[in-house]
């Protein structure tokens, strides 16, 4: 039996009964419910002119806050959330929120089409970082952090240094007149928890959000075909851009298991279904070298709403998250049934879009080591070559990691993106690296040994040779880096970095 799928929207709770199950939000915005003030730019995640935010019940009965890209989300994952748009920030009194004041007073807004986007992204971080307004006791979050929560965002027009002025300003204005009251809003979600599985279905399409991990087995034991959906950040595309069919859907983002997020002596364990926002900054706890790629992994609303599980399950040959967690050593856990198996991450990837995993099979989560005992002298890089910093795919994707025994190197492993059909380990140049001192010499034969590693294709991000040649320069980068003797900051490595060095006094770089 179909049930309606309710969610918290304008200060009501909204049923949707008749909607097609892959109807994105988007379209529900401002086809069904004509509030057009959130705009349809790419259709595909990447412009940010669609953001809304979300608010869902967090395990301290709080509510988490966080944007995403409303093209890109089906309607039936909105139950038991709260939704909020652009519209939502008019204040009772018609006048504007001072995130919408701010942009005026800074001029962050030219043709206006990015601007809703703009204004959730801000609201999101001004309500994230509380906005108690006291002459004495101002706090303004840095420009990174502003700069991160607007990586989703893409202005044509404005520029973005009115737009990051305003973000500051918002911060100094007084307060809304009327604030969201967080607790009650915590009640009314709370209203809304289902006990069990959500089951809709339209068109003889079926969605199904299961609790449990028990439940979703039994789901993919019945009907393997049955597509996983878990934060839409592939699969939304596959709908809006390649119109395909997905059949029936299990979303497992209300699977509370699939939340775990626990660092204990050995592991850094994480759920299917934790974002790949948190779980990054979770192991970036132990592994700090990981932070860039965090920041650079696609934007803010894309990380908030995919997943690290959807991440590895896809396994593109150019998904940035797998080259670091295998020279990691991480460990993947799959389940079919009441059958779990643990494989090191590598071994997931047969070849392009075969893996080991049957159709009834799906990931409950993944398995980082700690940096303790002998890592506590683990050397571990990635780097991530793409055009643009944020929210791009890479061209190739670098890690490595050894332990370092004295000068001498052991357990190296080396993986790469973009290189094979799979994210794949480089076992030449490992096998020079093995138990050798870290030398130049050192370095420079196993760059040789990358070409009988890899043999990458030519595409629209890079030329073949571009990639090889690019590849071993990495390899070459983690030597400078680590080197026993006078190893390089990243600072005088990284492009940008140097950029900003050199730079006349007051340049934007
Ligand atoms: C604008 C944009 C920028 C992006 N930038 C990057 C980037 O910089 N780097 C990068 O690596 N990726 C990037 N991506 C791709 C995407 O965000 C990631 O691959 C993300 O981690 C996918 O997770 P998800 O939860 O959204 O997966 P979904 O889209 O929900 O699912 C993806 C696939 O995994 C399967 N799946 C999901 N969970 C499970 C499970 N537990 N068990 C079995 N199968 C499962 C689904 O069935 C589907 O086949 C980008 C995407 C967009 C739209
Ligand atoms: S319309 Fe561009 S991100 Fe959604
Ligand atoms: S104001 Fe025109 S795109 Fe940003």
């Amino acid at each position: 039996m179909t049930e309606p799928i309710r969610f918290y929207h304008r200060n009501a709770i909204r049923e949707i009964k008749d909607a097609p199950v892959t109807r994105t939000v988007l379209q529900y915005l401002r086809e069904d419910v004509h509030c057009t003030g959130t705009k349809e730019g790419c259709a595909e995640g990447d412009c940010g002119a669609c953001t809304v935010v979300l608010g869902e019940r967090n395990a301290a009965g709080g509510v988490d806050f966080k944007t995403v890209n409303a093209c890109i989300q089906f309607v039936p994952t909105l139950d038991g959330k709260a939704l909020f748009t652009v519209e939502d920030l008019r204040q009772p009194d018609g006048s504007l929120h001072p995130v919408q004041e701010a942009m005026v007073e800074c001029h962050g807004s030219q043709c206006g089409f990015c601007t809703p986007g703009f204004v959730m992204s801000m609201w999101s971080l001004y309500e994230k970082h509380g906005h108690e307004h006291s002459c004495a006791n101002k706090t303004v979050p840095s420009r990174d952090t502003i700069s991160n929560a607007l990586t989703g965002n893409l202005c044509r027009c404005t520029g973005y240094r009115p737009i990051v002025d305003a973000a500051v300003r918002m911060f100094e204005a007084p307060p809304p007149k009327a604030p969201v009251n967080v607790e009650a809003l915590a009640a009314t979600l709370a209203k809304l928890e289902r006990t069990d599985t959500f089951h809709y279905q339209h068109a003889g399409q079926q969605f199904d959000a299961p609790r449990t991990v028990a439940a979703l087995a039994k789901i993919k034991e019945a009907e393997p075909a049955t597509r996983i959906l878990a934060g839409s950040t592939d699969i939304g595309l596959w709908v809006t851009k390649m119109m395909r069919e997905l059949g029936n859907i299990v979303y497992i983002g209300q699977i509370a298991e699939f939340q775990k997020l626990e660092t204990n002596d050995d592991w850094i364990e994480i759920g299917a279904g934790v974002s790949v926002e948190k779980a990054y900054t979770e192991i970036i706890k132990q592994y700090p070298e990981l932070f860039e790629m965090q920041q650079r992994f696609a934007s803010l609303p894309i990380r908030n709403a995919g997943t690290l599980g959807g991440n590895i399950a896809n396994g593109s040959p150019i998904g940035d998250s797998m080259p670091g967690l295998i020279a990691l050593g991480a460990h993947v856990i799959v389940r079919g049934g009441e059958i779990e198996r643990e494989m090191p991450l590598e071994d997931l990837y047969l070849a392009y879009q075969k893996k080991d995993m049957a159709e009834h099979e799906f990931v409950v989560g993944l398995k980082v080591p700690t940096r303790t005992g002998v890592r506590k002298n683990f050397q571990f890089r990635t780097y991530k070559l793409s055009k643009r910093f944020d929210s791009d795919i890479s061209a190739v994707c670098a890690a490595f990691s050894f332990i370092a025994d004295g000068d001498v190197i052991r357990e190296p492993r080396i993986a790469f993106g973009g290189m094979a059909a799979t994210s794949k380990r480089a076992t030449h140049a490992e096998a020079v690296l093995r138990d050798a001192e870290w030398h130049e010499a050192t370095a420079q034969a196993a760059m040789i040994a990358l070409g009988n590693d890899y043999a990458p294709l030519s595409d629209m991000r890079a030329t073949s040779n571009y990639r090889l040649e690019a590849a071993k320069n990495t390899l070459y980068r983690f030597w400078l880096e680590t080197r026993p003797n006078n190893p390089l900051p990243k600072s005088a490595l990284d492009v940008r970095a140097v950029a900003a060095a050199c730079a006349p006094a007051g340049a934007n770089v």
